[in-house]
C-alpha cells in the first residue's frame, strides 16, 4: 500500500492557497505545515474558548476538556500516560528545565556525556552544570561522516556517568542513532539516557516503553502541530527529579516540571494531530480495533517508505553536482537515514546555492540550524554560510521532488 499524497495534501490548507500552493516545501526540518484539524482547533479554541481553564462554568470546562485532549493525543502517540508528560513552549526549553531539575541529583565529579551531533538544546544545558562539578564529556563524531560510533561510546561511560544525552535523529546529518544500544550501555554503568526526538518524530513513531530512553523530548511545531515542546519522562525517574513548577503544584502530572503556566490554546490543538493521523489511517486501512499509537505506527510506515524512495532520489541527484559533499550517508534507510539532507558544493556558497533554488519556489535554506559544533566538527569553518539542507516530510509529493532534482541539476 502507498501513501495517498492527494488525500494527505488535501488535508493541508495551505496547499489549496494559490500564494503558498506554488511552494516546494523543502524546509520542513525547521518547522512543517500545519494540516486544518490542526487549524481548526486552533481557531476553536481562540474564538469560543479563549478562557482560564478547569474552572466551573461550562466555557472554561470544555477549555479543560480540550486540554487534556491535546494531552491524550500526545500520550497515544508515544503510547505512555498523559500523566507522563510535560508540555512546554519547546523543546530547548524543556531540556532547560531537566537540566535545572536533574542538577540536585548529581555530586561532583559526575559525569554527563553529550555529542557534538546534537542541536545545542541538548548540548548546553547540561554544558552549565559542570558550573556545579559535573564533568561533561563529548561523544564526537567522524569528521568526514558525521557519525557517531557506539565504539567511541563504550570508551566513554563509567561508573562515574550518570547522564548520556543524545539525539535520536541528527538535524544535519539525519542519521537515525541506535537508541536501544545507546539506552543499554548507558543502563549497564547505571545512568539515564536522554534522548532529543525532534529530528526523529516528524519520521518514525517512536514505541516509548519499549524503546529503552528515560526521558524523551520533541516539538510538535515540525510535527504537524503547533509550537509546543513535549517532554516525557519513565514515572520512576519522574519520581526522583526536583520539582520546577510552583511549590504548591509539586505533585500535580503537567506542572511539576512546567515553571510557566502551558499553553492552552497550542495544547488543546495538538488532538488535531490526533484526527489528522486517524483521518489518514480511516482512509488507508479498514482494522479500527487498534489504538491510537498502533494505528500512528501503521501512518507512519507509510510515511517512511515515501520518504525514503523520494529521499534517495534527491541524495542521487546531489551525487551527481560536480564538487557536492553529503553530510552522513549516501543513501536514505527506513531504520538508518531519515529524509534531513545537509550538503555544500566546492566552490559555490551555500547562500547562493539555496538563492538559486528559492528563485525556482523551492524552499529551503542554509546555515548551522543551531548544531554549530556539529558543523565545526565536519571542518565547516563558515558557519554561517554553513550546509545547505534539503528536508522533506510525507507530505513532500514526486512532482515537488522532480523540481527539486531539476533545480540542483542545473546547478
Ligand atoms: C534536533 C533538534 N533538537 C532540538 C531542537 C530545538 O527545538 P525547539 O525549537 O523546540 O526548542 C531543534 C530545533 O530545530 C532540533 O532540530
Amino acid at each position: 500500500m502507498n501513501l495517498d499524497i492527494d488525500f494527505v495534501r488535501a488535508q493541508y490548507p495551505v496547499f489549496s492557497n494559490s500564494g503558498t500552493a506554488r511552494w516546494a516545501m523543502f524546509e520542513n526540518a525547521g518547522g512543517s505545515y500545519v494540516p486544518s484539524q490542526v487549524v481548526d482547533r486552533l481557531h476553536h479554541f481562540f474564538q469560543y474558548t479563549k478562557v482560564q481553564p478547569y474552572g466551573p462554568f461550562e466555557t472554561s470546562i470544555e477549555a479543560g476538556e480540550q486540554m487534556e485532549a491535546g494531552y491524550r493525543a500526545m500520550a497515544g502517540l508515544l503510547g505512555c500516560d498523559p500523566d507522563e508528560l510535560t508540555l512546554g513552549p519547546s523543546t530547548t526549553m524543556n531540556f532547560y528545565v531537566l537540566a535545572q531539575a536533574i542538577r540536585p541529583l548529581l555530586k561532583p565529579g559526575d559525569e554527563i556525556i553529550v555529542t557534538n551531533q546534537d542541536h545545542e538544546a541538548n548540548i548546553g544545558c547540561w554544558q552549565r552544570l559542570a558550573e556545579f562539578g559535573a564533568v561533561v564529556r563529548e561523544w564526537r563524531i567522524d569528521p568526514q561522516t558525521g557519525e557517531l560510533a557506539i565504539e567511541d561510546l563504550k570508551s566513554l561511560v563509567n561508573k562515574r556517568t550518570r547522564l548520556v544525552c543524545f539525539t535520536l535523529c541528527s538535524n544535519i546529518v539525519g542519521t537515525m542513532n541506535d537508541y536501544k544500544a545507546v539506552c543499554d550501555m548507558a543502563h549497564a554503568v547505571g545512568a539515564l539516557a536522554i534522548g532529543d526526538g525532534v529530528s526523529f518524530a516528524p519520521h518514525r513513531v517512536l514505541d516509548i516503553n519499549a524503546s529503552g530512553l528515560d526521558l524523551y523530548l520533541f516539538s510538535t511545531y515540525k510535527t504537524f502541530g503547533t509550537h509546543i515542546g513535549v517532554m516525557w519522562g519513565a514515572p520512576s525517574v519522574l519520581d526522583t527529579l526536583e520539582p520546577q513548577g510552583h511549590y504548591f503544584n509539586r505533585d500535580l502530572p503537567h506542572y511539576r516540571l512546567n515553571p510557566a503556566g502551558p499553553l492552552h490554546a497550542e495544547i488543546a490543538a495538538l488532538a488535531g494531530i490526533q484526527a489528522y493521523i486517524d483521518a489518514l489511517y480511516a482512509h488507508h486501512f479498514d482494522d479500527a480495533r487498534l489504538d491510537f499509537h498502533a494505528r500512528s505506527a501503521r501512518v507512519f510506515d507509510l510515511f517512511a517508505e515515501h520518504e525514503t524512495v523520494q529521499a534517495n532520489r534527491i541524495l542521487a541527484a546531489i551525487r551527481a553536482i560536480p564538487g557536492a559533499r553529503i553530510m552522513g550517508q549516501k543513501q536514505a534507510g527506513i531504520s538508518s537515514r531519515a529524509a534531513t539532507i545537509a550538503f555544500t558544493i566546492a566552490g559555490m556558497r551555500s547562500s547562493d546555492v539555496v538563492k538559486r533554488l528559492v528563485e525556482k519556489d523551492i524552499a529551503v535554506r542554509n546555515g548551522h540550524f543551531y548544531a554549530l559544533r556539529c558543523l565545526e566538527a565536519l571542518g565547516i569553518h563558515d558557519a554561517a554560510d554553513g550546509i545547505i539542507r534539503i528536508s522533506l516530510v510525507h507530505y513532500n509529493s514526486v512532482e515537488d521532488v522532480d523540481r527539486l532534482v531539476e533545480g540542483l541539476g542545473r546547478l
